[in-house]
């Protein structure tokens, strides 16, 4: 049994771990030790914070004075109170630095990848590092005879853990993934300034295994600071880290473009947005945030494009806003080509205001989406149970007409295209396109005829069938 195995175990099963040979006496097991490959920003870190939980680190750098550093107990970088817990490591024999990548696998248990992955001329991300790294770990492990986790740090396009570090390790190698050796994706939250108390309170803790051994491995080393581990694979780990990136840039773009336009018009952002974050429920929140359909209704499309109006006026430049109706006209396209080769088919709309709960056709994304068919010759029906039939339709329609003159062909023809009948368009439909995700909605397309296709735009499931009769706009 490796020293992490029992360190798993123990830490895992009871509070007792046991020794590295069964058949001694049970004692108190020593840490795994963890290498660490790449000694920048997030390495050192780790380092110093990991040894400061009482385990044995081991930096590798191929940059010499990065590791003459550490090995002094002196930080590299600036970072508060990185040189003190530095220090503190050295001092007490828990910190070691090496440029010996093979020597320091050789004697840990685990290996932290956090080489730089910096941004290629062609814009992707360089793997350069990642895979020399990867290679010399491999070339360590074919030495190794005890199971050995491999964890990768860096930010990384997803396929990145399983299709370059591990296929390089087990050419490198000879072992194999799974069963000599594991691989974990677990992306590094920091934020540089408060590297270290962001270690000790990270916002999450992400871990994307190979397998359930790789993944304890790595959970029992995060325990003591982070007890509600999110396990997921090994891509959506990966994703993750780059969508919360992605993220994190949209939001100070916004507020930037949000600073510009009201300095324009003599308007404290800060004031403004003071008061935007407070809100919980609507602003930052999980809600609007879930891939769906594209957003429409009275009020978004006609307010973005209000404020672009605005900033136009007033000569301030605003990319972010002015993309907005562009992407979810994209949005709409998507479900278009994704309808593409059900050409010919009839298909039935289920679900045709803007969201559930609604009689507002006003801007509904559906409506575009069937004008869009509808200018390509396709039949399509559709059902909506807030759609009111007889002179009531009359007045929806004329809402549509009134806000949408492109859509006035199809406000014309929503009276034969419309049906009261939800069980007649089930019948007659090849295709249904959902985009109100209700239970009645669902219960149709559980009950629809063997061989109609579903396109999904509104997530009816959390978990989307394994049907290949049904596809998500974008799941
Ligand atoms: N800096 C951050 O705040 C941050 C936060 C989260 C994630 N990340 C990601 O973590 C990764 C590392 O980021 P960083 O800022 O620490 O990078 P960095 O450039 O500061 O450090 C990378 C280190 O890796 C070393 N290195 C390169 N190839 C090596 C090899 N074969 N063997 C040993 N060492 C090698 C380099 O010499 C360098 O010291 C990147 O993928 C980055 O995107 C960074």
């Amino acid at each position: 049994m490796s020293a992490l195995q029992a360190w798993v175990e123990g830490e895992a099963g009871s509070s007792v771990k046991v020794g590295q040979d069964s058949r001694m006496a049970p004692r108190p097991e020593a840490k795994p030790a963890i290498s660490v490959v790449g000694l920048g920003y997030v390495g050192a870190v780790s380092i110093a914070c990991l040894s400061h939980l009482g385990f044995r680190m081991v930096g590798v750098d191929v940059a010499k004075d990065k590791v003459e550093a550490i090995a002094a107990g002196r930080s590299p970088i600036v970072e508060a109170r990185l040189e003190e817990l530095l220090a503190q490591g050295v001092e007490e024999n828990l910190v070691e630095a090496t440029e010996d990548l093979v020597g320091a696998v050789l004697t840990t248990d685990a290996t932290f990848i956090s080489v730089g992955t910096p941004t290629a001329a062609d814009g992707s991300a360089d793997l350069s590092y990642v895979r020399e790294a990867s290679r010399a770990i491999g070339q360590a492990l074919a030495m190794k005879s005890s199971y050995h986790v491999v964890v990768l740090r860096c930010s990384v396009p997803p396929g990145t853990t399983l299709d370059v570090v591990a296929p390089e390790i087990e050419a490198s190698s000879n072992k194999r993934l799974g069963e000599d050796f594991g691989v974990c994706f677990n992306p590094e939250f920091l934020r540089e300034g408060v590297a270290v108390a962001d270690f000790f309170d990270p916002p999450k803790t992400v871990i994307g295994a190979s397998d359930r051994r790789a993944a304890e491995a790595v959970e029992a080393i995060y325990r003591a600071i982070d007890d509600k581990v999110i396990f997921t694979s090994i891509a959506a780990a990966e994703m993750v880290k780059y969508v919360d990136n992605v993220w994190h840039a949209t939001k100070v773009a916004f507020g930037n473009e949000i600073g510009r336009l009201c300095k324009a018009m003599g308007i404290d952002s800060h004031d403004v947005m003071n008061i935007f974050v407070q809100d919980t429920k609507l602003n930052l929140s999980p809600y609007y945030l879930k891939p769906g359909f594209a957003f429409g209704g009275s009020c978004l499309p006609k307010e973005v494009r209000a404020v672009g109006h605005l900033a136009d006026k007033l000569g301030v430049d605003l990319p972010l806003v002015h993309s907005l109706g562009e992407t979810n006209r994209r949005h709409i396209e998507q479900a278009l080509a994704l309808l593409e080769p059900h050409r010919g088919k009839t298909i039935g709309f289920l679900g045709l205001t803007f969201k559930p709960g609604t009689d507002d056709l006003r801007e509904s994304p559906t409506l575009e989406l069937m004008a869009m068919l509808m200018a390509c010759g396709e039949t399509i029906r559709a059902f909506d149970p807030n759609l009111r039939f007889g002179p009531g339709l009359e007045s929806q329609i004329a809402y549509v007409r009134h806000s949408a003159p492109h859509l006035a062909d199809l406000a014309e023809r929503l009276p034969e295209i419309a049906t009261s009948d939800e069980n007649e368009l089930l019948a007659e439909c090849d295709v249904l396109v959902v985009s109100h995700a209700t239970d009645r909605f669902r219960r149709a397309v559980e009950a629809r005829a063997p061989g109609t296709h579903v396109l999904d735009l509104a997530r009816l499931w959390p978990e989307p069938p394994e049907d290949p009769s049904y596809e998500g706009i974008a799941w």
